[in-house]
């Protein structure tokens, strides 16, 4: 399972990145303007930092709406790096553009997907990947996680090479739920991924550890008599 961040933030992929399990970055139009980054110039460069703080997989979404300008537009961004995955909504003339993308050896992320019939079009077209929003399905009380292994299973069925990537992942039984589906890929907060860290038992058996460590060697140490 591929383990992707969903942020614009340098110092949290940074971070991320060090801790040596991270696969990729997923952002947006709304997490670039949260780090405020705006202009043509501005973002090309930030999408090139983050390539540069990377492995692999930078998904870096288009603004535009229509076939021709979508084209123009994943066509620039794929070349501000080989690690760019060009991020294109699930409209109509979205679905054009990742079939014509994806003819040109550009892979493409679909956004914004809530429906396995999204996912279907999604995966006929070429997508390298296929982004079914997992959280904003459960805020308006909807199973996100069934749309999750739905997709998985239809995938396979066919033999679709198009990757599950869960995105608006929030928690991690999110993303153990992602895991136990088959999601290919999860996209969340650096926070989720930190947080599958904690357990207190972990926490309480180290410290006895550590403890019963230094009781010994203090008692080794001690002078006889
Ligand atoms: C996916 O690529 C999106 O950037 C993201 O996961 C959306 O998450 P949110 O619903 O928490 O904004």
């Amino acid at each position: 399972m591929k383990f992707f961040i969903d942020t614009a933030n340098l110092a949290e992929i940074r971070e991320a990145q060090d801790l040596g399990v991270l696969d990729g970055v997923t952002t947006n139009p709304s997490l670039m303007a949260k780090e405020g980054i705006t202009g043509e110039e501005n973002i090309r460069a930030h999408y090139k930092a983050i390539c540069d703080s990377v492995d692999d997989n930078v998904s870096a979404e288009v603004i535009s709406t229509k076939f021709e300008e979508m084209i123009e537009e994943g066509k620039s961004l794929a070349k501000i790096d080989d690690k760019i995955v060009v991020k294109i909504p699930m409209i109509k003339d979205g679905v054009k553009s990742i079939k014509y993308l994806s003819s040109q050896g550009i892979r493409v992320n679909c956004t914004l997907v809530f429906s396995a019939g999204q996912a279907l079009l999604a995966a006929k077209a070429g997508a390298s990947y296929v982004s079914p929003f997992m959280g904003r399905l459960d805020d308006i009380s909807t199973d996100g996680v069934s749309l999750i292994q739905q997709i998985v299973h239809i995938y396979q069925n066919y033999g679709f090479e198009t990757e599950v990537l869960a995105a608006s992942i929030r928690h991690t039984m999110h993303l153990i739920q992602c895991a136990e589906v088959g999601a290919d890929v999860v996209t969340c907060p650096a926070k989720v991924i930190m947080s599958l860290l904690n357990h207190p038992l972990t926490d309480k058996g180290l410290a006895q550890f550590l403890a019963d460590h230094k009781k010994a060697k203090e008692a080794a140490t001690a002078p006889v008599g």
